[in-house]
């Protein structure tokens, strides 16, 4: 069985309730011996996250990347669509998964978006919708994409994986576009073990999905398309249920990572914090800084370093998704069409950043990327 090294400090740790506050859970399906298909804790945990998130209609699913796919499937997309190179791959294999053309478009180098100024040089006859992603919990230009989307009767689909219960100008990021992607995976701050969701706008595109989650069935012998199973289990539902109670200790936990981060690192020259947006709430899911020019060891030494104090920082989002073999055969993944996103990719450094991270470690951190100077 794969272990992390000893005493290493890995990019995030999964938060976990208390384990007996779950085995009432496990009792009650023990009980009932309803384990998946839409069971009690399935429907409770939709109707609690949708008054948690400020959302009307979600679809809980067994994780992020199915849910993308089959958002995909819900809105009947084809040809192109327009998305970032700066993301995990999930992303743009969910438009591989639906033989789809992914246009890579390069990203705003304030927030790590994709940039909207650069979206409609590539929209061609094929187009048919836009897959941004709200990268680190930063919230999109919403309002511009949007206005794109309308001007050229296009979907959007926001990969929101990283965006749990992010408020933009007071009220939930997610209610924009048509669909949102939600990741519960372990590495997220609200996590189902694994786990996702997709927001829709309305009665009828939930519905749809819905079916499509179960292989299309909308009852016993009706069957409506040719859907995938992505439901999400008993097990995980009632999980989130639990991990619900605790989330906004969880986030209000990071926070503090998140503070002592910026005063201690905020100054540090050749370091780049890089600013939030004054609109948006935060979950503190990441913690990315830049290793610029002037710092005197470039990203990849620095990352180096910490792993020798055992100190598992990420290169998150690198190597970029245009650059996989998959993917770099494409004309829109030539690095002069993405400029910004190869700059991003070839700086970003992930620091650590979860609920139990201690401030000794934390100190640590700070202290090593400090001590070159
Ligand atoms: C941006 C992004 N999209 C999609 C996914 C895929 O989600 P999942 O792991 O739940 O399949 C992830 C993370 O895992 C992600 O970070």
């Amino acid at each position: 069985m794969p272990t992390l090294p000893n005493n290493s400090i890995p990019v995030t740790q999964p938060f976990l309730p208390p384990l007996e506050e779950f085995i009432p859970y496990l009792e009650h399906i023990w009980e009932n011996r309803w384990l998946t298909n839409n069971g009690p804790f399935h429907q409770q945990l939709e109707e609690a996250l949708c008054v948690y998130l400020g959302v009307q209609h979600i679809s809980l699913f067994t994780n992020g990347t199915i849910a993308l796919v089959t958002a995909l499937q819900a809105l009947r997309i084809t040809g192109e669509v327009i998305t970032t190179p700066y993301s995990f791959v999930a992303t743009s294999h969910s438009l591989l998964w639906n033989n789809l053309k992914p246009v890579f478009v390069d990203i705003d180098p304030q927030n790590f978006n994709l940039d909207p100024a650069r979206i409609e040089a590539a929209i061609t006859p094929h187009t048919t919708a836009i897959m941004p992603v709200h990268c680190y919990a930063n919230p999109c230009d919403v309002e511009t994409i949007q206005r794109i989307a309308d001007n050229y009767g296009l979907r959007i689909i926001y990969d929101a994986a990283h965006a749990f219960s992010i408020n933009y100008k007071d009220q939930s990021l997610l209610r924009h576009g048509d669909l949102s992607v939600l990741s519960f995976h372990a590495t997220k701050v609200f996590n189902t073990f694994e786990g996702g969701a997709i927001i829709s706008q309305d009665a009828k595109t939930k519905q749809r999905i819905d079916y499509l989650k179960n292989f299309g069935f909308a009852d016993e012998v009706t069957i409506t398309a040719p859907g995938i199973n992505g439901k999400m289990s008993e097990f995980q539902a009632a999980f989130g249920l639990l991990q619900l109670k605790y989330v906004n200790e969880a986030i209000a936990l990071r926070k503090k990572i998140d503070d002592q981060y910026r005063i201690h690192l905020g100054k540090v020259p050749g370091i780049t914090v890089p600013i939030q947006s004054n609109y948006a709430t935060r979950n503190y899911s990441y913690f990315p800084i830049l290793v610029e020019e002037n710092y005197p060891l470039t990203r990849d030494e620095l990352y180096e370093k910490l792993r020798q104090n055992n100190i598992l920082a990420r290169r998150y989002f690198y190597p970029l998704i245009s650059e996989m073999p998959m993917y770099r055969g494409l004309a829109s993944s030539k690095s002069d069409n993405l400029p910004i996103a190869h700059q991003m990719a070839n700086k970003v450094l992930c620091l650590p950043i979860y609920a139990e991270l201690s401030k000794a470690e934390q100190a640590l951190i700070c202290e090593i990327i400090r001590s070159v100077i």
